[in-house]
């Protein structure tokens, strides 16, 4: 028998990421091969023309799973009853723009999303935001949305994880689908830390393959913290394909579980190893039964311990900046 159809809202639609990222939801690689689709897609008011030059496409595929599609510029109508929204249209920084500004901007968007999301959207959707400032703007949204459990929003660090995993598999030789028991904590942004003392291929420990303190700190996070701003200097634009497959991975393994394996989630800490509660933060967690679960009883080394502290503080410092959007 089919199953009933899944409603997936896109924000941005009309964005690079959003075209790398619609076909493959439609196609059945987020939610299941079996999983029939309805597409709800939003973007500003003069970017309706170009979404619906992209649902032209999308009919051209001939998907057999999407089942409609909604364009709209209005998130009441993109978010009702919704089971998945992906919040990935957002306020770039544009050029002069000061770090206050573009949180401010963005603190405008989400407010409005979250409520909209908190009004319409099923009790138990699950929200992505891939949009930057990431943590940030899932914060805003979750605290906009008194009437949806927290854990109904995260943020997008998956990026940075699968950035990781890449640049272990080179540095030990090893396949990626080999390495387990990868993180990242904190906030999408370079002061992200990218953790493999705990990873493992083919149950040995990777620290120890690696055994190399100085290619830890001076190579490895650097990369992986600075890998944006690679991509954007080679490309003249930002990463979409790599972010779009990065989201398709967090919301499928958030729906149908990792079987154990661990993937970093940016959640609403419950004050697990001493962060805040509700800061937006990524952590190694599993999911099972479209839950997820942190990791916990980790031991944090004086060297962690100062990195989480950094990435921790920059996010302290954005929330003390939309402080004033949420009414505290
Ligand atoms: P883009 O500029 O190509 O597209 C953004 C789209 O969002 C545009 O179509 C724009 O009209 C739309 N938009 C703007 N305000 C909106 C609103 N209020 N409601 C609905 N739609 C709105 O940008 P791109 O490359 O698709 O990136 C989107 C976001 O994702 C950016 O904020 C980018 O920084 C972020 N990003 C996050 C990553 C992560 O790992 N968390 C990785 C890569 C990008």
């Amino acid at each position: 028998m089919t199953k009933p159809a899944m409603r997936v809202a896109v924000t941005g639609a009309a964005g690079q990421i959003g075209y790398s990222l619609l076909f493959r939801i439609a196609n059945g690689d987020m939610l299941g091969k079996d999983q029939p689709v309805i597409l709800q897609l939003l973007d500003i008011t003069p970017a309706l023309p170009a979404v619906k030059g992209v649902v032209m496409e999308l009919e051209d595929c001939a998907f057999p799973l999407l089942q409609g599609v909604v364009v709209t510029d209005d998130p009441n109508v993109a978010f009702k009853d919704v089971d998945c929204a992906l919040l990935v249209g957002a306020r770039p920084r544009s050029k002069g723009m000061e770090r206050k500004d573009l949180l401010e901007a963005n603190g405008a968007i989400f407010t409005v999303q979250g409520k909209a999301l908190n009004d319409h959207a099923k009790r138990d959707v699950k929200v992505l935001v891939v949009g930057n400032p990431a943590n940030t703007n899932a914060y805003i949204a979750q605290q906009s949305a008194p009437d949806l459990d927290p854990n109904c929003f995260t943020s997008m660090l998956r990026l940075d994880h699968n950035r990781a995993l890449s640049q272990i598999a080179a540095k030990t030789g090893k396949p990626v689908s080999s390495i387990e028991k990868l993180c990242v904590w904190g906030n999408h942004s370079p002061t992200m830390y990218a953790d493999y003392r705990f990873a493992t291929i083919d149950g040995k420990s990777v620290k120890d393959m690696i055994n190399d303190h100085d290619w830890n700190a001076n190579t490895f996070l650097p990369t992986v913290g600075k890998r944006g701003a690679a991509i954007i200097e080679a490309r003249g634009l930002s990463s979409a394909a790599s972010a779009a497959n990065a989201a398709i991975d967090h919301v499928r393994d958030w729906v149908l579980g990792t079987n154990g394996k661990w993937v970093t989630m940016g959640i609403p800490s419950d004050g697990s190893y001493g962060i805040p509660e509700k800061t937006q933060f990524g952590f190694p967690v599993t999911c099972a039964n479209g839950k997820f679960e942190i990791v916990k009883g980790l031991e944090i080394d004086a060297f962690s311990q100062e990195r989480i502290n950094v990435t921790l503080d920059e996010l302290m410092g954005e929330r003390e900046g939309v402080k004033h959007l949420l009414g505290k």
